[in-house]
């Protein structure tokens, strides 16, 4: 027994901001934008639209891809770092929006590895006994952006994907998954203020430590490196090799990464599945959107073979391999 996708789905608000919008807003260029990230354009939500709302849309097309009910399914993990609210779990608002009566809901966090971490936990229930988990990763990440810091403001979007991970028997299904974290590195991707270290205050609204602080260059150093390896791990913990993947679906952080790990591994970049230009880093939204249109656009049939790899604040790093 074993997880296996039945059904993805994905959903990204309508409003997009460009990189012309940004030069408006801060000293920057669609020049350097592109050149030193990738990204083109990405979306953000319009008022009152929170990261429940992004979810349930996108957990509907999965349920209608996998075609299940919202009752068929016994539990829900959400990946997120931007919750509707601190408290309850976004998970429980998504089941309610659904009308999954019959599943457990709980969020996770790690970063934008949450996604695989939550696949690797839906894998592990149906090995013990669930039948469909549904799995979704959520972002509203202009909630949690300085639009005044040039650093972090033109890298981050919101968007969500999700995947519904069915009990089976057959070959399909996820072949392995690998986790790690390293919290020795934790500042280097941190919102320092609004929990219970710093609570919520006058001073830490004022200096937006509400908002995600980032040392992107050493970031970008740990993201190949850690790429790399669980990459080279996951390969030979199946005994496969990079010749053998049909295709990579990274997290969409930066597309200088994202080449640095193909140029190492050795894997064409044709390959490798991109959207960032359009969407950005949407953290645990990034892995699920991508996979979602890799599977509409035809990229990913029965029978391929799909590497998923994962970086982000912790520091975690992921990886699952899946036959499809
Ligand atoms: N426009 C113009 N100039 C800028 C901008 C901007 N938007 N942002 C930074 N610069 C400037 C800097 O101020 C610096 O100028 P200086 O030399 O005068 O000081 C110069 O550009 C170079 O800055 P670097 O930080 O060295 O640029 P780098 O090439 O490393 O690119 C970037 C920065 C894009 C952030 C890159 O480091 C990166 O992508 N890092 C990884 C980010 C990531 O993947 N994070 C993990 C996921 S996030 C999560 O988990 C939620």
């Amino acid at each position: 027994m074993r997880g296996r996708i039945t059904g993805t789905g994905s959903y990204v608000p309508a409003k997009t901001l460009t990189n012309a919008d940004l030069e408006n807003m801060v000293a920057t260029s669609d020049q350097w934008i592109t050149e030193r990230t990738g990204i083109r354009s990405r979306a953000v939500v319009g008022p009152g639209e929170a990261c429940s709302d992004l979810a349930v849309k996108a957990a509907r097309r999965a349920l209608e891809a996998a075609n299940i009910s919202a009752t068929d399914l016994d539990m829900i993990l959400l990946a997120t770092c931007t919750g509707d609210y601190p408290l309850p779990a976004t998970a429980c608002l998504i089941q309610h929006q659904l009308g999954a009566t019959k599943a457990a809901a709980c969020d996770l966090g790690a970063a934008c590895c949450g996604f695989v971490y939550a696949l690797s936990m839906a894998d592990a229930y149906v090995k013990t006994g669930m039948r469909h988990v549904l799995v979704v990763g959520s972002e509203v990440m202009s909630a949690i952006t300085d639009w005044t810091d040039r650093n972090t403001c033109v890298l981050f979007g919101d968007g969500a994907g999700a995947a519904v991970v069915s009990a089976s028997e057959g070959a399909s299904g996820v072949l392995s998954t690998h986790l790690r974290s390293d919290g020795a590195l934790w500042e280097l991707i941190a919102v320092p203020g609004g929990g219970s270290r710093l609570p919520p205050s006058e001073k830490v609204v004022t200096e937006k430590l509400n908002c995600i602080k980032m040392k992107g260059n050493e970031t970008f150093k740990v993201a190949v490196r850690t790429l790399e390896e669980i990459a080279r791990e996951t390969l030979a913990a199946n005994q496969v090799t990079i010749a053998d993947l049909d295709l990579y679906v990274p997290h969409q952080a930066n597309v200088r990464i994202l080449r640095a790990v193909a140029d190492r591994l050795e894997l064409p970049l044709e390959k490798v599945m991109l959207n960032l230009d359009r969407y950005g880093n949407t953290s645990a939204a990034s892995i699920p959107i991508a996979l979602d249109e890799a599977v509409r656009q035809g990229r990913i049939k029965q029978g391929s073979l799909v590497m998923l790899g994962a970086f982000g604040a912790g520091l975690t790093w992921a990886s699952a391999l899946i036959r499809w």
